[in-house]
């Protein structure tokens, strides 16, 4: 039997109901805010977030110290509204309607994302009905779904069931202030768009499968609207021709000042129509020239070619921008320095690069780009050029030992330049136990200040345990050996070169067919390694006794470990076993990822 409503429930009730009609509202809020806290407090937790935005909107004094409001005795009501929680009651409604979102997202404005994420769905769902082929008519009179109106408290409500309330346009008029990061699909950039996110500050844009001319045309009425406040330009699985690239950036620069504000440029998965001759779209140079704040170009998968990439690398060269990342991964780029390293071992290098762009460049990502080992040693020239890269991803690149042993001068600092680098990843390169061991050697003895080092899907064996174990004992934090085929005897060998205290945070040694000398190696890293956090020990063939070794070990430790993972064995558990584990938990979550039971997994009544 359900309980009786008290009186005050049933007038909170309809008290949230009337504030929900914009009529209402007007006379009744003004006395609202003179409830007692306690009875504040309950109405603002069962306002719809619809009412609970009028609330806010309508509050007759302001947060913020005022001198003038804390003349007289709205200075109460001030110190009030600070008590009334607001932004923890927008937190709640947020996690209510989008439980999946809330862990990945923090904010200091749930309202303003309670409305930019609200006014996406409807957007998403406009989509939907816009993309079918007979669509015609205007994009701002599509219905949004009772589904999400109902969120908002729209549904239910005589006055809501307007036709008004349930259009595109209305919720783009009435939240588009509190967006400024949207996702538009094709359909979505047209003339009627830039009318409708008038009222938006956006500051990030991602635009999805944009190919035809009208498209672009819509796309760039949007941008020169927002061409002030946008940061961050995202493109993914579009079309682009040089002229649309010509028009696009050409209407993202700011009339008075003649330069753009974007600070993050993403094309990724797209393709671009003609290819490139020895110079880039006018549009693409001129959008690097013309802005200082870019600082992130991203460039992946977009099936660019050599000659792309030479070209980006000259323009580049040749301008000022203070890009700090620059991604170029997954496109077929080989060869792409080649003539760089040509001119600069004929002394003509000085001719080129007056500018700085690559001085300030931290993050190089070249993965996945069919490279080889002559990339590599023309990477070393142009590497010279970029004094403070911290990081460098040339993972899944054929460059094989040769490759690294071209790249190794520049770890001995035999350039101009001495290396910055912090994180270098060199995952499934072809390298060979011996190529990685004088690698590993050679960084052993680095002047720099490496933290990372990734050297997983290469198939190394259990000789390159030696070299290993001698770089345990430089500051490296971050270490990924998974797949390298260390084995048993691999393991066993890291053990017996465990000597010294180590500064690991991190590991992965996961696919190593180590079996139980995988367990007896962690025993001891745990002992020596107090600051590691994080252990990748997946898919190592190891027997279930691993287990309790583990688990003492880590007793002993008492050290900082916060996760643990030892999925992909096959394991059957007896209770016991599992028990050891479930003491180990960090903030509440359990410290062992363990794989699921194989006799949970497949019920046996059978067992003797
Ligand atoms: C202070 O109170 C007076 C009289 O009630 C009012 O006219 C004035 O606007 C108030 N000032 C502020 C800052 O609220
Ligand atoms: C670099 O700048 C020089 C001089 O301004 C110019 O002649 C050359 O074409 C530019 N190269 C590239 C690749 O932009
Ligand atoms: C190693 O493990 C970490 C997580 O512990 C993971 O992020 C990384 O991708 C793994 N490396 C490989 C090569 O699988």
């Amino acid at each position: 039997m359900s309980e009786t409503p008290s009186l005050l429930s049933l007038c909170i009730d309809a008290l949230s109901q009337h504030l929900l009609c914009a009529e209402d509202h007007v006379s009744l809020l003004p006395a609202v805010y003179h409830l007692p806290l306690h009875l504040l407090l309950t109405l603002i937790t069962r306002l719809p977030p619809f009412a609970l935005l009028q609330f806010h909107h309508h509050i007759p004094f302001q947060d913020q110290d005022d001198e003038t409001s804390s003349v007289n005795d709205s200075t109460n009501k001030r110190k009030r509204s600070t008590d009334w929680n607001l932004n923890s009651a927008w937190h709640k409604l947020f996690n209510l309607r989008w439980p999946h979102h809330v862990n990945q997202i923090e904010s200091d404005d749930w309202q303003q994302l309670y409305w930019e994420t609200h006014l996406q769905d409807c957007i998403d769902e406009a989509t939907e009905v816009a993309i079918i082929p007979s669509f015609s008519g205007s994009i701002g009179d599509i219905h949004i779904s009772d589904s999400i109106l109902k969120y908002i408290g729209f549904v239910g409500h005589i006055s809501h069931s307007t036709c008004e309330h349930s259009k595109l346009s209305y919720h783009c008029q009435q939240f588009g202030s509190h967006a400024s990061c949207l996702r538009l699909q094709n359909v979505l950039c047209t003339a009627e768009t830039s009318g409708l996110l008038r009222e938006c500050k956006l500051q990030k844009l991602v635009l999805r499968c944009i190919r035809s001319k009208e498209q672009i045309d819509g796309l760039c009425k949007v941008l020169a609207q927002h061409c002030t406040t946008l940061t961050s330009l995202e493109f993914v699985h579009c079309t682009l021709s040089t002229d649309f690239i010509n028009v696009i950036f050409g209407s993202l620069v700011i009339e008075s000042v003649q330069k753009h504000g974007i600070q993050h440029l993403s094309i990724i998965a797209s393709s671009f129509l003609e290819p490139f001759t020895d110079s880039l779209p006018s549009g693409l140079v001129s959008f690097l020239s013309s802005g200082r704040s870019l600082c992130s170009l991203k460039l992946s998968d977009n099936h660019h070619g050599r000659t792309f990439a030479r070209a980006l690398f000259m323009t580049l060269l040749n301008l000022s921008s203070g890009i700090s990342v620059l991604d170029l991964s997954e496109n077929k780029i080989a060869g792409w320095l080649a003539d760089f390293k040509r001119r600069f071992l004929s002394g003509s290098h000085q001719s080129f690069g007056i500018g700085k762009s690559l001085q300030l460049l931290r993050v190089l990502n070249l993965r996945g780009n069919n490279l080889q080992k002559d990339d590599a040693e023309s990477l070393r020239y142009a590497l010279a050029r970029m004094p403070n890269l911290e990081e460098l991803d040339i993972s899944d690149n054929l460059i094989e030992d040769e490759g690294i042993r071209n790249l190794i001068p520049y770890f001995l600092g035999a350039s101009e330049t001495c290396p910055h680098i912090t994180c270098l990843k060199l995952e499934n390169c072809d390298l060979s136990c011996a190529g990685v061991s004088h690698l590993l050697h050679v960084l052993s003895t680095f002047r720099g200040p490496l933290k990372s080092l990734s050297v997983a899907d290469n198939y190394l064996g259990s000789q390159v345990a030696e070299a290993l174990g001698n770089f345990f004992s430089t500051p490296i934090e971050v270490l990924d050996v998974a797949g390298v085929g260390l084995g048993s005897s691999g393991f066993q060998e890291l053990q017996n070169l465990l000597k010294e205290e180590l500064k690991l945070v991190k590991i992965n040694i996961s696919k190593n067919r180590g079996g139980i000398e995988t367990a007896k190696f962690l025993s001891k890293l745990l002992s020596k390694a107090p600051q590691l956090i994080d252990v990748n020990a997946a898919s190592n063939l190891m027997p279930i006794e691993s287990l309790s070794i583990i688990c003492s070990a880590l007793k002993i430790a008492k050290g900082n470990v916060q996760h643990l993972d030892l999925t992909g064995h096959i394991w059957d558990y007896k209770p016991d076993q599992v028990s050891i584990c479930t003491e180990f938990v960090h903030n509440g979550l359990p410290i062992f990822v363990l794989p699921s039971s194989s006799a949970s997994a497949v019920p046996h009544d059978d067992d003797p």
